[in-house]
């Protein structure tokens, strides 16, 4: 595997490219004039359900979101952060923006379930819907134009496979997972399990929910630790800070982090890129959370009625040494 593998081609161009010759299915939007929603001069308005507080990534994501849609570029972005991250806000957000009448939705979900009444009143107000990063389930396509997200499957088959390659003989491993219920962490234990699970030299201890953060990462890794009596030779965990996290309760039993137990993160920040160049981590599938010039061109294209793609996925590397997480970090800008 080369020290920067990229997952899946960038597609940002390409799906833009599609987007621009309206390949495929259908969109939301029933503006046939090919305008947004303002007239002459009038600002488009975007609700953006968001997440809001979580992590380095998410504080990427959400930024890079608002410096795009810009009144200089013709767009009121209305931005609601879920309140502690509790769906219920987010829902309560989302009925006002129809209630508002906004030109388009775009959606992070805090939760995969519970979004059908929601999206349904949407579509009845003829407000297109945009998933971002987070999906929803079940995956009804009709109620939303597309879903922009690096593939989380392919990312974590990525950690399996590296896994794989790394552990000839096979390991003992733990998976910190994100919160339950979440879209990105049932698409990651199904990239995994997929591979890891035809592997019978691999012994999964177990799973637990570290809820995204490094504080609980190094918590549930300590007490793993302790109860299988330091032999756990590898964690995937599902983001960066519970890696972390995973590092410093490695550190604290005694033990060398990248040696006696090697930790593989998904996300790619850059606390997870310093890590891996200090050896804390072995190997980091980023999952790319930079893609505001790709849903801008969606939004673009949904409100003038052009075809959208129904899942648009954005570009996604690797990084398994020290060396390709230090050519990388000068330019990491999350
Ligand atoms: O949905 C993406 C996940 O949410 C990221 O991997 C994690 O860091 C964030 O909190």
């Amino acid at each position: 595997m080369s020290a920067r593998t990229p997952i899946i081609r960038t597609l940002g161009v390409a799906a833009a490219g599609a987007l621009a010759l309206g390949l495929t299915a259908c969109s939301g939007g029933d503006d046939a004039s090919g305008s947004s929603g303002g007239g002459d001069g009038e600002l488009t308005t975007v609700g953006f359900v968001a997440v809001g507080p979580e992590g380095a990534w998410r504080e990427a994501n959400e930024n890079n979101i608002q410096e795009t849609f810009t009144k200089d570029a013709g767009y009121e972005l209305k931005f609601a952060p879920a309140a502690n991250l509790d769906q219920k806000s987010q829902i309560d957000n989302f009925t006002t923006f129809v209630d508002e009448g906004v030109d388009i939705i775009l959606l992070s979900a805090t939760e995969a379930t519970g979004w059908e009444d929601s999206l349904e009143y949407a579509k009845e107000a003829e407000i297109p819907v945009v998933l971002l990063d987070r999906g929803i389930e079940p995956d009804n396509t009709d109620l939303y134009v597309t879903r922009i997200a690096p593939d989380n499957v392919a990312v974590s088959t990525s950690v399996a496979e590296w896994a794989v390659s790394e552990f000839p003989d096979g390991a003992n491993y733990f998976t910190l997972e994100g919160p339950a219920g979440v879209s990105v962490v049932n698409e990651r234990n199904e990239g995994f399990d997929a591979v890891i699970g035809e592997e019978s030299s691999f012994d999964k201890i177990g799973a637990q929910t570290a809820n995204w953060t490094t504080e609980e990462g190094r918590s549930v890794v300590e007490t793993v630790l302790k109860s299988n009596n330091n032999d756990v030779q590898f964690i995937f965990a599902q983001n960066d800070e519970m890696g972390l996290g995973a590092a410093q309760a490695i550190e604290e039993a005694g033990l060398t982090p990248g040696e006696d137990v090697k930790i593989a993160t998904i996300d790619g920040t850059r606390s997870g890129l310093e890590a891996l160049a200090a050896g804390d981590l072995s190997f980091v599938a980023e999952y790319n959370p930079i893609f505001g010039e790709i849903a801008l061109d969606v939004v673009e294209k949904a409100l003038a009625g052009d075809d959208v793609e129904p899942s648009i996925v954005v570009d996604s590397a690797t990084f398994d040494s020290p060396e390709a997480a230090e050519t990388a970090l000068p330019d990491r800008t999350f």
